[in-house]
């Protein structure tokens, strides 16, 4: 009998996600009628904007046609799309990369899971601890966790505590020992954002000892203070130690569409079985060529519209309407009485469940206002005692959830 992947089978119950909408349908057909706001996965609620719009109807219509249709394109994404993410993305904050450092495809989300698939099964992983749970949840399933304790930590992962100590943006640990490190900057869930002291500790810790840093930028365009740097290859040396991911899904508004990219340098290596340097650039672009047929064409075109003036200027007003609903959010939760966290330079307002049971706090937030959030339980052990509340919802539904929070559940 064929045996299964036991990582599979340490995994604490559901996906965070999937579990928060169990409890709010179970929680709807309660309460027929029920006014729900749901402020709890970050999904956005903007329409696509007019570039990307045009742009998929221009290709739709070239695949309609023999002599414009194409077929498979490049594994690793159209030039015309990464010559663009290169010029708007990553020159005007002074880095260069190669085209062929970028990988385009359909998810940060897949990519940050699928690239653990490039080390050696025994690697071991860190995690800023709380966390997208998708880098926990995927280290389980590579079996390089084992199964979790009764507070939810995974034997042989490491947590790197996040706390209101650290500004939720926690420095290497002294004697921290870890091949991979996921770090997420604008973080999910707490809205913190790595400084360039703290992001070059990060790196000088990686260099000096042979890690990878597998940084999660795919909230860089929330942030508002100019002073912080929006890519890990802003600091010197980073490219010898870090692979970066973006997304096109908060951004553009593409969670329904499916566009992202991650950078691999060329300069970053691993060790090899005979002690030899190996480029990962080479191994993830085999996996890539191997696995992966690209992402479709009309999305690439799609997120190329994106970068015209026009595209930049209509996802800037989609990213200020997200972050007006962030400060709506933070500023009335604190006039509430709520300690709140983030949303200046994130989606995401972090705040501290009042009663310290994160879940509890779900039930009653639901219960008594009708609005869906997250637990901070749901993204790690440091996350317990916190709540989440995205501002990716509609303006004027994210001020009634503000007010109804204000009038019948002050802290
Ligand atoms: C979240 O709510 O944390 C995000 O929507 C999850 C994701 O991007 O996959």
């Amino acid at each position: 009998m064929v045996h299964v992947n036991d990582g599979y089978l340490n995994l604490r119950a559901g996906y965070l996600f999937p579990e928060v909408a169990r409890r709010t349908e179970a929680f709807l057909r309660a309460h027929r009628g029920a006014d729900l706001i749901r402020l709890g996965i970050g999904d956005v609620t903007r329409p696509l904007v007019p570039s990307a719009v045009a742009a998929l109807k221009e290709a739709a219509d070239e695949m309609a046609r023999a002599e414009t249709f194409r077929g498979y394109g490049p594994e690793r994404g159209y030039d015309f799309l990464i010559e663009k993410i290169l010029a708007h993305d990553f020159a005007p904050r002074g880095v260069s990369l190669e085209p062929d450092e970028v990988f385009v495809s359909d998810g940060a989300k897949c990519d940050t899971a699928n690239i653990q698939e490039i080390f050696s099964p025994d690697a071991t992983v860190a995690v800023v601890d709380p966390v997208y749970p998708v880098y926990v949840d995927t280290t389980v399933m590579a079996r390089r966790a084992g199964p979790p304790d009764a507070a939810g930590r995974y034997a042989g992962l490491t947590y790197i505590p996040a706390t209101e100590e650290n500004n939720f943006a926690p420095a290497p640990p002294e004697g921290l020992d870890a091949d991979l490190v996921y770090l997420c900057s604008p973080n999910n869930p707490t809205g913190a954002v790595f400084d360039g002291k703290t992001l070059a500790a990060w790196v000088a810790w990686a260099r000096e000892r042979g890690a990878v840093l597998l940084f999660d930028a795919a909230y860089e365009a929330f942030i508002r203070d100019e002073t912080l740097p929006h890519s890990i290859y802003e600091i010197d040396g980073a490219k010898e130690c870090a692979i970066e991911f973006r997304s096109f899904s908060k951004t553009a508004g593409f969670t329904g569409l499916r566009l992202a990219y991650c950078v691999v340098p060329k300069a970053l290596t691993g060790e090899g079985p005979d002690g030899g340097r190996v480029p990962l650039h080479a191994l993830w672009n085999r996996r890539v060529g191997t696995k992966f047929n690209g992402a479709s064409y009309p999305v690439q075109k799609a997120g190329a519209a994106v970068y015209s003036e026009a595209g930049r200027r209509e996802v800037a007003a989609n990213i200020a309407y997200y972050m007006e609903n962030a400060r709506v959010i933070r500023e009335g939760l604190a006039e509430a009485g709520y300690r709140v966290f983030g949303g200046e330079n994130a989606p995401y307002v972090w705040l501290r469940a009042p009663g310290g049971d994160s879940w509890a706090f779900f039930d009653r937030l639901l219960e008594t206002c009708e609005v869906v959030g997250t637990p901070g339980a749901g993204f790690g052990p440091s996350g317990e005692g916190y709540f989440r509340l995205s501002a990716f919802g509609d303006a004027e539904r994210t001020k009634e959830a503000v007010a109804r929070i204000r009038t019948r559940l002050p802290a």
